[in-house]
């Protein structure tokens, strides 16, 4: 088909941007009802025990406070397990609020004051009293990781650790250089900008809409219509935009539960909006004690990989992460083995979060690669060369759809200048500040889901692609106008993207980095199926042009459909629509990844990561003064945007290498620093330079559209190259991130 590209693999300008700096945009908070009652969350004391009391006379004494929702006096719901779906909820049973007298973590939601305005709620929620049982929390994975034990049950999606290889034990004691560590990252949450919030407006007649933060508007249908047994067409979620999620918006959180239960009860329109500090209450990137043992020869090739993980999850669900599984596929290697172990605290359940797994089984690995280059003085990047797989995944003996990780690190050292440095740690300044580079490897998997879309041509000649899908900042709306807009030749300005809305054509969450690849596939398809349709009535109009023509010798251009070697002969789409009898054409189409290929391949994306960092020693700050980020990604559809989402992986990087801990005191069980005064994240200052290099990559295995995904590469290795470049600078390694002044000390 002779299709060509003007708009996809160019650097194009958010279509929703304009939108976004002017208010247009909505957020889950914003959207108005008549008569809007408003939800103020109480938030539990403890960490663990029970509820022995709980008094809301004050707080229903307040003017303006129509109902004091408790597990007291909470409505009825379907409160089944069962009946609590979530797409990515974790195996085990998902926090049920205002289920039970039990606590279970700290900032347990206890009541949920609902008022005329939002004012009133937050008052009287102050004056909610509530007393407990309190037990000792179980904080402190260090404690309990001798409780720990291997997860019962694969969660969908993840992979158990694969089976050893050869004999990692005996190839490790026999090894010339070893490296053998212990590497731990802090429990980091998200802080998207936006906080979680809902708004359900009340439709009448026990329908609702729902406005919600989330990452797909399908999972908060499931959920709703699940756990309070309402069919679908009484419920329809919307969730145009995001402020942020990073996987804090994957699974419906309690302030929706809370919004929706207290609207069907009162037949009102209610918001529930989270504070920030209640931010803090639900999802963080796992604590996860690691231990890295590295065999190798003197040359630095590797004889041995032993990873071992213990990584923490709740009571009531067993989370889990692809942590160890990287160590068994990046690198050639003869003789693995792999553990992964999960011990419950008191905590909530970790939740994903940027690449989750990745950033911290990638921080280990390419931090213990960084020792072993030291100990065999061999450089990094040529360490990694000489243990390079080119087109397999050992885990699994499948096939690479693709792999231009070797073109990363040529190109991100060339620009770097990485030749130049001097391998001695200490060895390079800039006046008084100590100079260090450092480099790491990333990887994340190429994922596609199922995913519907639809394409309508009206007769205005205008295209409108549409899918249930969301954009969470990461470009969706524009590279899904760029597809619809080149498959018909149509300028961006004549395409319209509709997303996050679960009346649209079906998609699982924006997640995974799947989103370009399968709702772009989508995009295309049901596009492609236009573009039959309408040449179809064009080639049938009365006297047509194009009456001889097939579909392969014509182009759509300009609004037209041109004869390809005889321009003069064309027929507008707006004159072939309006031969239809619908006044429109349009197609929906479901992309899913082959099976065929998904049995006989895999694909991942690749990235090389080269960090410059300058350490001033006396007052023991580092600042990150220069990224490259080479990245294979296979086919980029916007320049622009896919530039943008490694410049937020890398700054998030950034982030979980020198700044971001969340901070629990054992002793209540509580993340203290839960604000953005002391949960620091970086900010302008903290930014130099990021350079992004996309490599060429073609690939027509990893999606029909050649696309990878690149939501989560630019943060993973970001980490390791970092602390890496921390000991080149000082001769110091931390092993624990985030590197902060009293660790240099
Ligand atoms: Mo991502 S952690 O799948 O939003």
């Amino acid at each position: 088909m002779s299709m060509t590209q003007k708009y996809v693999g160019t650097a194009q300008r958010r279509v929703d941007g304009h939108a976004k700096v002017t208010g247009g945009a909505r957020y889950a908070a914003e959207f108005a009802a008549a008569d809007l009652l408003h939800g103020a969350v109480v938030s539990g004391a403890i960490a663990r025990g029970t509820i022995t009391k709980i008094d809301t006379a004050a707080a229903e004494a307040v003017p303006g406070v129509v109902k004091v929702y408790t597990h007291e006096n909470r409505p009825r719901t379907a409160w089944l397990d069962s009946s609590y779906r979530d797409d990515v909820a974790p195996p085990g049973h998902p926090f049920r609020a205002l289920h039970s007298a039990k606590i279970m973590f700290s900032g347990q939601p206890v009541a949920l004051v609902v008022a005329d305005d939002f004012e009133t709620a937050t008052y009287a929620a102050s004056l909610v009293e509530v007393s407990y049982d309190a037990e000792v929390p179980k904080t402190d994975l260090d404690a309990q990781k001798g409780q720990s034990y291997d997860p019962p049950k694969k969660r969908s999606g993840v992979e158990p650790p694969p089976k050893p290889r050869g004999h990692a034990e005996k190839a490790y004691a026999a090894a010339p250089v070893k490296v053998q560590q212990e590497y731990r990252v802090a429990v980091e949450h998200h802080n998207p900008m936006e906080p979680h919030a809902t708004t359900v407006v009340w439709d009448g007649d026990g329908a609702i809409t729902v406005h919600d933060k989330i990452q797909g508007v399908t999972n908060t249908q499931g959920y709703v219509t699940g756990v309070f047994g309402l069919s679908k067409d009484k419920v329809r979620c919307i969730s145009p935009f995001m402020g942020g999620g990073f996987g804090s918006g994957l699974r419906p959180q309690y302030q929706l539960f809370l919004a929706v239960l207290a609207s069907l009860d009162l037949e009102r329109s209610v918001r529930v909006v989270l504070t920030r500090d209640q931010m803090f209450t639900f999802g963080h990137r796992p604590l996860t004690i690691q231990t890295l043992s590295l065999g190798a020869e003197p040359d630095g090739r590797l004889t041995s990989i032993i990873h071992d993980a213990v990584q923490e999850t709740s009571h009531f669900e067993d989370y889990q992460e692809n942590t160890v599984n990287w160590s068994g596929l990046l690198y050639k290697c003869d003789n693995t083995k792999f553990s992964y172990e999960l011990a419950k605290l008191d905590t909530y359940t970790p939740a994903d979060m940027r690449a989750p797994g990745a950033v911290l089984g990638l921080y280990a690995l390419e931090a213990a690669m960084d020792e072993l280059a030291s100990a065999t003085g061999v450089d990094p990047v040529e360490l990694r060369l000489r243990n390079y797989i080119a087109d397999t995944d050992q885990n699994t003996d499948k096939k690479l759809t693709s792999k231009a990780l070797r073109e990363c690190y040529t190109q991100g050292a060339e620009r770097f200048g990485w030749s130049k440095r001097d391998a001695r740690p200490r060895s390079m300044t800039d006046g008084r500040e100590l100079v260090g580079w450092g480099m790491a490897t990333g990887v994340w998997e190429a994922m596609m889901q199922k995913t519907s879309a639809r394409a309508t041509l009206t007769g205005d000649g205008r295209l409108e692609v549409a899918t249930a899908s969301a954009d969470i900042g990461t470009g969706t709306y524009t590279i899904l106008t760029q597809l619809g807009a080149d498959a018909l030749g149509l300028r961006m300005e004549d395409v319209t993207a509709r997303l996050g809305d679960s009346s649209l054509p079906y998609s699982p969450i924006e997640g995974g980095s799947w989103t370009a690849a399968s709702a772009g596939t989508a995009v295309q398809m049901a596009c492609e199926t236009v573009r039959e349709k309408v040449f179809k009535l064009a080639r049938q109009l009365d006297g047509s042009p194009l009456a001889n023509q097939d579909l392969d010798h014509v182009t759509f251009r300009d609004g037209r459909i041109v004869v390809t070697n005889d321009p003069s002969r064309s027929v507008s789409l707006i004159d072939a629509i309006k031969s239809s009898n619908e006044g429109k054409v349009e197609a929906e189409e479901t992309a899913a990844p082959s099976t065929i290929q998904a049995r006989r391949f895999v694909s991942y994306t690749h990235s090389a990561v080269f960090v410059e960092v300058k350490v001033d020693e006396e007052l023991g700050v580092v600042r990150v003064t220069r990224v490259v980020s080479a990245v294979a990604a296979g086919k980029i559809l916007n320049l622009k945007t896919a530039r943008s989402q490694i410049l937020g992986g890398v700054v998030m990087g950034i982030g979980s290498a020198l700044h971001e801990e969340s901070m629990l005191d054992h002793n209540i069980g509580r993340f203290m620093n839960h604000n953005l005064g002391e949960y620091h994240v970086p900010v302008n200052a903290d930014i130099g330079p990021i350079e992004v290099i996309f490599v060429d990559e073609p690939d027509d295995k990893a999606s029909p559209i050649g696309v990878k995904g690149l939501g989560e590469i630019g943060i993973v290795g970001t980490g390791a190259a970092i602390a890496n470049a921390v000991y080149h600078a000082t001769g110091v390694r931390v092993r624990d991130l985030p590197i902060t002044i009293d660790k240099l000390q």
